[in-house]
């Protein structure tokens, strides 16, 4: 795939293709190594912006180190996210044109409760947080 890093008029750098991407396609693999949560956590502790992408059996995190690390979310995207036997493949849900800034919906589910990982999409249903619908529902419930 031509996939290029620009900046973004999401947040910081994104990433961008420069060839037609047709409906379906796989576009790139979410690459680098896998860590536990408490690995994460100590790597960055302090840092506002990470490159992690949870795993679905909640124990490991990948520390992204390739290009799909610098792909934005977005509530409105033109790709998702898809784990296929360990591997994290970036789809295409949509044809997507040369110059469009690929983005996926983080679906973000923890992290601290007062943290809103508010949304800079843009998209005219943009929810306001990278969190996923499951994960604001939840934190609107009174704790016990
Ligand atoms: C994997 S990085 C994406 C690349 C990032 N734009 C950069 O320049 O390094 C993920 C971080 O980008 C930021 N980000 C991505 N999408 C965003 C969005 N829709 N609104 C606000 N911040 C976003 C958040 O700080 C998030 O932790
Ligand atoms: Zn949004």
């Amino acid at each position: 795939m031509a996939l290029v890093i620009r900046r973004s008029r999401i947040h910081g750098d994104g990433v961008y293709t420069t060839a037609v991407i047709r409906k379906g396609a796989a576009v790139v693999e979410y690459t680098g190594p896998r860590l536990t949560n408490a690995e994460a956590d100590a790597l960055y502790e302090h840092s506002p912006r990470t490159y992690l992408f949870g795993l679905i059996n909640g124990s490991r995190v990948i520390d992204g180190d390739g290009i799909a690390a610098f792909i934005n979310h977005s509530c409105d995207p033109n790709c998702e996210a898809d784990e296929v036997r360990g591997q994290v493949l970036i789809f295409a849900r949509r044809r997507i044109a040369p110059g469009e800034e690929l983005a996926y919906d983080y679906n973000l589910y923890d992290g601290d409760r007062h943290d809103t990982a508010a949304c800079f999409c843009g998209a005219r249903k943009c929810r306001g947080s990278m969190y996923s619908p499951t994960e604001l529902a939840r934190r609107q419930k009174p704790r016990r």
